[in-house]
This record gives C-alpha cells, sequence and structure tokens, in this order.
C-alpha cells in the first residue's frame, strides 16, 4: 500500500471515488507475469519493460462522481456509476476517467459491490455470446463456466433461449445450477468432448480445451469460441476457418460504451445477476489475490473501500 498523489480531473475527464473494485484472475497474472511464452515480447511491451508503466492495476470499479472537469457533460458531482478502467487504476481511492470511456450510471436497485463484478466479465461474456449466435433451442457448452466471464456467459446464453452446458470443478457446480445452467459436468470427472453430445457452440473461457475433440463435439457449422486463446490453436482456428464450415473465433471484446450500458439494463431489470464469492477491504489485497490464485473463486472477488 502506498500513498499516491489524489489525481485531478482533466477537462474531459471525472474524479471518482472508488466503492467498490474486483480482482480478476487477469489482474493475477499480470502482477505475476504468468503468460504464455509466445505473449511475453508483446506483453512487456505494452505493460512495460522493466517494471509496470502504469503500477496501479484494476480493470473494474463502482464508484460516485467527486468532481468532474469543465467540457463534462453526461455525469454530474454525486452520480453513482461502475466502468471499466481501460485496464489499470482500481486498485485505488480515486481514478480519474475520461466521460467517453465505458463508464455508465448504476442501476439505483444495485449495488456497488455488484456493479463492480459486471464490465470486464460481462464484456467478454457478451461478445462471445453474441459470437455464439444462439438460436433458442441450440446448445452452448461453456468451460471455465464459473468465472467471472463465465457467470456472465452462461446468463446471457440462457437469456438468448439457449440450453446451456456449464463445465467446472465440483465446487461450482450448485453456483451454477442456481444461475440456471441446464446440465453441469464436473471436469475432474468427466470429459465433456467424450459424451456424446454435439454443441452448436463451444465457450472456452480457461483455454484448456482439447482444439480437435471441440471440433469433433460441434455441428458441421458450430462456432468454436476462445476466450483465452494460445498461438497454436489460433494458428489452427484461422486453418479451421479457411478449411471447414466450423468456425474457430478467438478476437478480444472491445470495451464499448454502448456495451456497459446494455449490461447496466440487463442487470436493472435483473436478468443478469452477479455471483460474489467474497470481499476483502482494501487493505487486505495480498490476500485476495492469493485466494483468486488459488483458483476456488466462485465467479468474482470484490475490494471494498
Ligand atoms: N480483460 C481480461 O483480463 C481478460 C479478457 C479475456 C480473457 N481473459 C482471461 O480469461 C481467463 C478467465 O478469466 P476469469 O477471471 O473469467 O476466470 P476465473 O475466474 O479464473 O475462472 C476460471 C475457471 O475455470 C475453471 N477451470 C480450470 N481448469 C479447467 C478445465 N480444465 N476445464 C474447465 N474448467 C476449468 C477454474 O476452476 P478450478 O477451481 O478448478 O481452477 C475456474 O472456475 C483468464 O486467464 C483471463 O486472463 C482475461
Amino acid at each position: 500500500m502506498e500513498d499516491v498523489e489524489k489525481p485531478i480531473p482533466a477537462d474531459d475527464e471525472v474524479l471518482i471515488k472508488l466503492h467498490a473494485a474486483t480482482v480478476f484472475t487477469g489482474d493475477c497474472e499480470m502482477r505475476g507475469f504468468k503468460f504464455p511464452i509466445s505473449f511475453w515480447l508483446p506483453l512487456r511491451l505494452f505493460i512495460g519493460i522493466l517494471r509496470p508503466k502504469r503500477p496501479i492495476l484494476g480493470q473494474e470499479f463502482s464508484g460516485v462522481v467527486e468532481a468532474i472537469g469543465k467540457d463534462v457533460t453526461r455525469f454530474a458531482v454525486g452520480d453513482a456509476v461502475f466502468a471499466a478502467s481501460g485496464g489499470w487504476g482500481a486498485y485505488a481511492q480515486y481514478i480519474c476517467l475520461s466521460e467517453d470511456k465505458p463508464m455508465v450510471h448504476k442501476p439505483e436497485n444495485i449495488t456497488h459491490e455488484a456493479a463492480a463484478t459486471v464490465p470486464t466479465g460481462g464484456l467478454n461474456a457478451l461478445h462471445f455470446v453474441r459470437k455464439a449466435d444462439l438460436k433458442p433451442g441450440q446448445k452452448i457448452l461453456i468451460n471455465g463456466a464459473g468465472s467471472s466471464i463465465g457467470t456472465m456467459a452462461v446468463q446471457l446464453a440462457k437469456a438468448a433461449g439457449a440450453e446451456v452446458w456449464a463445465v467446472d470443478c465440483a465446487i461450482k457446480l450448485d453456483m451454477l445450477r442456481a444461475i440456471s445452467a441446464d446440465h453441469v459436468i464436473d471436469y475432474t470427472r468427466e470429459d465433456f468432448t467424450k459424451n456424446d453430445v454435439t454443441f452448436d457452440a463451444i465457450l472456452d473461457v480457461v483455454g484448456k480445451s482439447h482444439f480437435s475433440r471441440c471440433l469433433r463435439a460441434l455441428t458441421p457449422d458450430g462456432r468454436y469460441l476462445l476466450a483465452n486463446p494460445r498461438i497454436i490453436p489460433m494458428l489452427r482456428g484461422v486453418w479451421t476457418n479457411k478449411t471447414s464450415t466450423q468456425k474457430v473465433m478467438f478476437a478480444l471484446a472491445g470495451e464499448k460504451l454502448e456495451d456497459v450500458q446494455h449490461l447496466a439494463d440487463l442487470l436493472a431489470d435483473g436478468t443478469l445477476k452477479p455471483v460474489i464469492d467474497r470481499h476483502f477491504a482494501l487493505e487486505d489485497m495480498v490476500a485476495a489475490h492469493r485466494y483468486v490464485e488459488t483458483g476456488q473463486k466462485i465467479g468474482n472477488v470484490v475490494i471494498t473501500f
């Protein structure tokens, strides 16, 4: 923990006092630089060669606007907002963000803790569930469904009328049933590619599915969505897209304002219910990271200020 200068908003920025943020698995990977070797060089250039260019982690938050720059029109002092921070900066009591960023008003019936869990997992889930192009009754399998992205994807796929198969470890299966997954599979006991079910889409959140076996488990026009892609599956995906009627997709989600607003609307009307496992105070960030790194997190871990 360090004291840093309280940020001052530029003309197009708002200063937000944070109420809640999350520890996302991606934060731990960034902190520990735990990435496949093939991504080391581009990520070093992005994050910083010798040390992080932006030392405060934190990708999503909810809070209250404390001050605004003179050109700001979308927000006023006292507004409750939630946002994707653009990858950094949410592990702090204050953050400044341009009003053009993916930041929206928090629905009144949703707590700051719940709202903070939505931007990163929700934007990625929305992106991939849209790519899955599900028709009512079609089957989607979500691998790593107990994750931040997965819990949102299960609910978005259900809202699209799909039959949802959710794969994760045993301790997460009751939660997955509670958020309306139709079928749950414990990946430590069963390989979903060997159960003779054919899926219209497979969304792999954790990057641990077997490429060829997944293609065999898909319909002839099935969609294989890689939310956590590695180089070899990406290359194989490019080849599959050229030579087959099946589609492999791995482009990461953008952070669009209208998509965060769509997620806010789904939160407000109860379509999306964030799954929160544990809360940690900001001072206990180390314990929060350690907990997330155990892999035991069910849905989301929230930091409160
Ligand atoms: N903006 C971003 O940072 C961003 C964007 C897109 C994707 N991603 C990446 O997407 C990944 C997922 O993120 P997340 O936070 O949503 O995930 P998460 O919360 O870490 O959850 C991953 C889940 O997958 C389960 N799992 C592990 N091995 C499995 C297997 N072989 N089969 C099925 N399930 C398995 C884990 O359960 P166990 O308890 O058994 O481990 C856990 O429940 C991260 O690597 C992240 O970097 C990040």
